[in-house]
């Protein structure tokens, strides 16, 4: 997906102070190009991920993916954009504690989907990351990598 970003700026504040993380960031990712973002610990990489994926938005300039500009869309409209286009793997998980691993890997898609056609692909998918016999675990009993 073609991916644009002009002159963005993100600020976080808290009660104590306020960090300027994404300090005039441009760059264009051409559809199927592959790209790594290295950096410290701390540096705003995933502060840069969120603002690609409209979890979170810009102060200041403009991101566009795949023709959505985010700036410009409403709430719903980011919410549909990022579960129909962007897979993202959370740095801290994000997993349901409550739910098995097989519903977790359900949940994102149930409200397109109903229950039974999403199971199949779900197994598909766990299958193919070497998780078939975790599928009724749950998230706390994973270790890191599964
Ligand atoms: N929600 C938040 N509120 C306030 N400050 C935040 C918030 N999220 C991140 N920060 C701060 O923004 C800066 C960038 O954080 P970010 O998580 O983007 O770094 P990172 O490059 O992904 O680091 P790491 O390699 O450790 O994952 C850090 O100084 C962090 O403390
Ligand atoms: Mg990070």
């Amino acid at each position: 997906m073609h991916m644009e970003l002009r002159n963005i700026h993100k600020t976080y504040e808290t009660n104590v102070d306020s960090i300027h993380v994404l300090r005039d960031i441009s760059c264009t990712v051409e559809n199927g190009e592959w790209l790594t973002i290295t950096g410290p610990s701390g540096s705003g990489k995933t502060t840069l991920l969120r603002c690609l994926s409209a979890i979170e938005l810009v102060d200041e300039g403009t991101v566009t993916v795949g023709g959505m500009s985010y700036e410009s869309a409403s709430d719903d409209e980011r919410r549909r954009f990022r579960r129909e286009n962007i897979g993202y793997i959370f740095q801290d998980f994000q997993l349901f504690d409550q739910f098995d691993v097989l519903t977790n890997v359900i949940i994102p898609q149930l409200p397109d989907h109903n229950w039974s056609e999403i199971e199949k692909r779900a197994k598909e998918l766990l299958n193919l990351v070497g998780l078939t016999e975790r599928l009724h675990h749950m998230p706390t009993l994973l270790s890191g990598g599964e």
